[in-house]
């Protein structure tokens, strides 16, 4: 099995590759810096030494990255059978007051990303079915969120998207998943005051993925919505 994860340079991503890597699932793994593309690279295979990892850069939020990231991941790969569309980015803004730019600075990076990187890795995900896509909402992909109403409007959009993509391959023996994270511990966090069992880990994220893989081909998890125990922020 071979996994496409976008965003896989820290947070969930990250852990989203570590818990595939503890499948023997191999890796190619996207962000923008190359050089934390190749510490995650080398980490992991600290631990599993023999598993294939290719690393990728690329910037999402703009198509002609996107179109050469396929066109690399073609010539060097014939099938891939997971693609995980995490990478995202969170801004603080409401409607009334966000600077403009923001909403397409988002929409570009949480949801074009995924739709183009999606339709160009179709026909490498139809090689082999069962196929697997997963697509990082967020709670505020779900209800607003206070103070990131923008973000929220771009996460509600990747909802829809992953909704409608699920219908749309449903009889193709690829199985779509929305997962809806409340808050996770990652860089977006960075430097805020709270106690450590406050927020989820990033590693409870991955290993509700990795449930989904050992469904029957008949099952699919069409949705994973995760909380930390106490509740939103
Ligand atoms: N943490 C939470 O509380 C939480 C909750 C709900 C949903 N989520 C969602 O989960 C996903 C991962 O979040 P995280 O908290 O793990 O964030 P993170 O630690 O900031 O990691 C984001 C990842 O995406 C990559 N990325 C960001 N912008 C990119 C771009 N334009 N092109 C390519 N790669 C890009 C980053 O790498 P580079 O910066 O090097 O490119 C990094 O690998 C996001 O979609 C986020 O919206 C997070």
């Amino acid at each position: 099995m071979k996994a496409l994860i976008t965003g896989a340079s820290k947070g969930i991503g990250l852990a989203i590759a570590k818990r595939m890597a503890k499948e023997k699932i191999e890796l190619i793994l996207t962000s923008r810096n190359a050089i934390e593309l190749e510490s995650v690279k080398s980490e992991i295979q600290d631990e599993y030494h023999n598993l294939r990892i290719d690393c990728y850069t690329a910037d999402l939020s703009h198509k002609q990255d996107i179109e050469k990231l396929a066109a690399e991941i073609y010539y060097h790969h014939s099938e891939i059978n997971i693609l995980v569309n995490n990478a995202g980015t969170y801004l603080r803004g409401n409607i009334n007051d966000a600077e403009d730019g923001m909403l397409e600075k988002l929409m570009a990076t949480n949801l074009y990303s995924a739709f183009h990187l999606t339709r160009l890795m179709l026909p490498l995900l139809r090689k082999h079915t069962p196929g697997y896509i997963f697509n990082m909402s967020s709670i505020a992909g779900l209800e607003p969120y206070p103070g990131g109403h923008l973000y929220c409007i771009s996460k509600f959009a990747l909802t829809g998207f992953s909704q409608c993509l699920r219908e749309e391959l449903m009889q193709d023996g690829i199985k779509v998943c929305t997962i809806y994270p409340g808050a996770t511990w990652s860089d977006s966090w960075k430097g805020a005051d709270l106690p450590i069992d406050r927020i989820m880990q990033a590693s409870d994220v991955a290993e509700a993925i990795a449930a989904q893989l050992k469904m029957s081909p008949s099952a699919v998890i069409e949705e994973i919505l995760l909380r930390p125990q106490l509740g939103d922020l």
